[in-house]
């Protein structure tokens, strides 16, 4: 049944915290389809966490890394596709994701994401002497760059993972 109900791959993207990898999941159970997190390949890959390749070998590396595994898997049969909050920064990523899909922005609010992120120290972006500040800050800059995405979903704090599925379901 795999692809039955997609017709093109669809692109998870928005800030850290916004639950591309909860909500993909979730999606791709319900619709049937294969769910792909390329975070999770690039980890698979190097053998090692976001953390430690941006530690050993920088942003630039990872970025690269990034838009590899985005491209590869872009050719996978339509499934969902989970991105790094960075991703779709990048025009050549965006450029991917139009050629072989369709992204669709999680747009939660700043206080939302926080509370997401706040005990977490997986996000090598936020080690910062104030990593609400930081979050702030790259929220702002990202925020007209998500945007561009064809498709949205607006996340709210009283929404479950089911619910934000549901809503989801709705803007596909
Ligand atoms: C990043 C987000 C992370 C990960 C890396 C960089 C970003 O993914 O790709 O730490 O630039 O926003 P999540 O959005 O899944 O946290």
């Amino acid at each position: 049944k795999t692809g039955a109900v997609l017709h093109r791959t669809v692109v998870l993207v928005g800030m850290m915290g916004s639950g591309k990898s909860a909500i993909g999941r979730n999606l791709a159970a319900r619709l049937g389809v294969a769910f792909l997190d390329s975070d999770a390949e690039i980890e698979a890959a190097a053998n090692a966490s976001i953390a430690e390749i941006f530690a050993r070998d920088g942003e630039a590396f990872f970025r690269d890394r990034e838009a590899e595994v985005i491209a590869r898997l872009l050719k996978s049969e339509p499934c969902i596709l989970s991105t790094g909050g960075g991703a779709f920064l990048a025009e050549r990523n965006r450029r991917a994701i139009a050629q072989h899909g369709v992204a669709l922005w999680l747009d939660a609010d700043l206080d939302l994401l926080w509370d997401r992120v706040r005990h977490k120290d997986t996000r090598p972006l936020l080690r910062t002497p104030d990593p609400r500040g930081t979050l702030a800050r790259i929220f702002e800059d990202r925020a007209p760059i998500y945007a561009k995405a064809g498709l949205r979903t607006k996340a709210e704090p009283e929404y479950s993972i089911d619910d934000m599925t549901d809503r989801v379901i709705e803007t596909l």
